[in-house]
């Protein structure tokens, strides 16, 4: 440390209710620097870091120390890993231990990990004592690319995913690529179908990129290509946010491009497949049904994707990947599942479908025919 000067990226979202800067920076060195970078950014007092073990175990110890040698007091709290802790119960121990470590409205509520611990610490920090600074420090690939940009926060409850939370954007990100030398290579596959999404929505040249050697980014690449990858994905992701930051207008809804049928495969498994891999099979569903409507400008799209998912080591088929998972489910199955999306409005199946790369459209009352067509064609 010390020699060397990291490349840092800075991007600014502009979240226009807001009055304060949405400021995102990328670049190795963050997680070591945090401390001084969230005094420059204004912040004091107590700082509650919010992890999970595992990430808690790689990272908390060294962003503590940058914390304190800042000047700050740090309350560390460590909550189980999993998708079962980001719950209003789970809410409720933080608010707790928040009051009871004295952390007032000058504090700072920091968040270190993947989208679990980032959605719960940011629905806690936009909730306790009407909102206190978030800080959003992402240690996954997905989370860096998508959970953490946006300002969507919130928990599930046993009804469903994500019904709890708020629009509440950090008063800092802090994107830090050496962060991801630990995480699992299921993991990263996991976080590049959300770049491959991206790149599908908004970013033909990435999208060319993966085509061009997918094999290339089934493990984390270099630091330079890294640096590209999320640096690219993450401008995707603003650009929509910022043109539809609380998803009234419309364009938000394109981030939902393969998630549809991902979810309608996610809640047939009960949530047991990894939400990747159910994106990465939907991403092939969504862009065989948008050929079938004759919506597609180049044939080869769907062939082309099947090619990219499968060099990233994700699956394609639904039928098959469901069936080595122990899962079972017929395309009608599918279609029920996917009725009760919350992108069903009014009673009709929404639908977000590919022209061509860097050109994606939200359709409504998309008849049934094609999507069992698409699914049948899609199933092995
Ligand atoms: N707010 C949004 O806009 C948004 C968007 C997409 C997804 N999400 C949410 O994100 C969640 C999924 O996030 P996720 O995929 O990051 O999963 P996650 O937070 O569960 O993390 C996955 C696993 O990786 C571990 N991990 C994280 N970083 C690590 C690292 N650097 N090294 C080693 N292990 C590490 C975690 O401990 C966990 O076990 C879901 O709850 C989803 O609803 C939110
Ligand atoms: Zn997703």
């Amino acid at each position: 440390m010390g020699e060397s000067f990291p490349r840092i990226l800075s991007f600014h979202l502009r979240f226009p209710d807001r009055e304060r800067a949405h400021p995102i920076m990328v670049g190795a060195g963050l997680v070591d620097r945090c401390g001084t970078l969230l005094k420059e950014a204004g912040l004091g007092g107590t700082a509650a870091l919010v992890s999970d073990t595992i990430v808690g175990t790689y990272y908390g110890e060294r962003i503590q120390r940058s914390l304190e040698e800042a000047g700050f007091t740090v309350l560390p709290l460590l909550l189980p890993p999993g998708e079962t802790t980001k719950t209003l119960n789970t809410a409720a121990e933080l608010y707790r231990h928040l009051a009871q470590g004295g952390v007032g409205r000058d504090g700072v509520l920091i968040g270190l990990g993947g989208g679990v611990v980032l959605d719960l610490a940011g629905f806690v920090a936009a909730t306790y004592m009407r909102g206190i600074a978030f800080v959003s420090i992402p240690t996954t690939l997905l989370a860096m690319v998508d959970a953490a940009i946006g300002g969507k926060t919130g928990v599930d409850l046993p009804e469903g995913k994500n019904l709890v939370g708020a629009f509440y954007p950090p008063h800092l990100l802090l994107i830090d690529p050496t962060a991801l030398n630990t995480l699992p290579p299921a993991e990263w596959r996991n976080g590049m179908a959300e770049v491959v999404k991206a790149a599908l929505i908004g970013d033909p040249g990435l999208w060319q990129q993966l085509v061009d050697n997918p094999a290339r980014w089934a493990t984390k690449p270099g630091e330079e290509a890294l640096l590209t990858l999320l640096s690219r994905s993450i401008a995707v992701k603003i650009q929509i946010v910022e043109h539809d930051p609380l998803e009234t207008r419309g364009e938000r809804e394109w981030l939902n491009l393969g998630h549809t049928f991902g979810h309608a495969f996610e809640r047939i498994s009960g949530y047991q497949v990894p939400h990747g891999e159910a994106v990465a099979a939907g991403l092939v569903a969504a862009a065989v049904l948008s050929g079938r409507l004759g919506l597609l400008e180049e044939s080869e799209l769907p062939e082309q994707l099947e090619r990219v998912l499968r060099g990233l080591g994700l699956p394609t088929r639904w039928r098959i990947w469901l069936a080595q998972r122990g899962v079972e489910a017929t395309p009608e199955e599918v279609i029920a599942a996917m009725g009760t999306d919350k992108k069903r409005r009014g009673g009709r199946l929404r639908l977000v479908l590919i022209h061509r790369p860097g050109l994606v459209r939200t359709y409504s009352d998309v008849p049934y025919e094609p999507i069992l067509q698409a699914l049948e064609e899609t199933a092995v």
